[in-house]
């Protein structure tokens, strides 16, 4: 069974989920804890396939709001089976880049999917896991959108199909990641608009602080 530890990262688009991530894995790594950094979608081969037809731009508008949902909780039940699973079991501490909560997040806060629905394929079909923690990097729509435009014209790359969603949709999806961290204890809620050392630091903190009671 597992041995190790699960711990997910959310925010919306530009919150600096992906940078905090990584900055942990290589923490941990230097202190010679075995760790994994993955994402949602295209943790894995077959997910990465998912992955195109779901950020695909030419998709807007076509890609029917129940596909999406199956679509991600097919490439996490991929993930969670060929990956975090096995990871969890030879008791490496697993991070990845989103995970359930982004779909209740996205699909049902934002496109009003029915949560019950969307937790029941999870529990029942993907028999999801619960993360130990997840970080919520919370920013506002505004800084969000700024921040991924900006990176879209230094990087010279197209936005994604969730990137071209009006401000009123990540409103939606931020304020369903702000109220899923009230009704849950592993949630920790940090303030994306800080300095990024200051909320690796925050971070370390939290896991070192798991890592010791286990
Ligand atoms: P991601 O690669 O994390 O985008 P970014 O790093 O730019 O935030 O995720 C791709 C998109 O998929 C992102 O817009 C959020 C969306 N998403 C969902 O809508 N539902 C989900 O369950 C997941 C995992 C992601």
């Amino acid at each position: 069974m597992k041995k190790g530890l699960f711990i997910t990262f959310e925010g919306i688009e530009g919150c600096g989920k992906s940078t905090q991530a990584r900055l942990l894995k290589d923490y941990l790594e230097e202190k010679g804890i075995k760790a994994i950094l993955s994402m949602e979608p295209g943790g894995t081969e077959i997910g990465m396939k998912i992955r195109e037809i779901l950020v695909d731009p030419k998709h807007k508008g076509i890609l029917h709001p129940i596909t999406e949902a199956l679509l991600y909780q097919a490439d996490r039940n991929q993930h969670l089976k060929e990956k975090i699973i096995p990871h969890l079991e030879k008791g490496y501490v697993v991070i990845s880049d989103r995970y359930q909560h982004s779909s209740i997040a996205y699909q049902c806060y934002g496109r009003g999917l029915d949560i019950e629905k969307i937790e029941w394929v999870f529990k029942n079909i993907v028999n999801g896991l619960e993360p130990d923690i997840v970080f919520l990097i919370d920013i506002d729509e505004e800084t969000s959108m700024k921040r991924v435009k900006n990176r879209a014209n230094t990087e010279k790359i197209e936005l994604s199909r969730f990137e071209i969603e009006h401000l009123n949709f990540h409103k939606k999806v931020r304020e369903g990641f702000l109220e899923l961290a009230k009704n849950s204890k592993n949630f920790v809620v940090l303030d994306g608009k800080e300095d990024i050392e200051t909320i690796h630091k925050k971070i370390v903190a939290v896991v070192e602080g798991k890592l010791n009671n286990v």
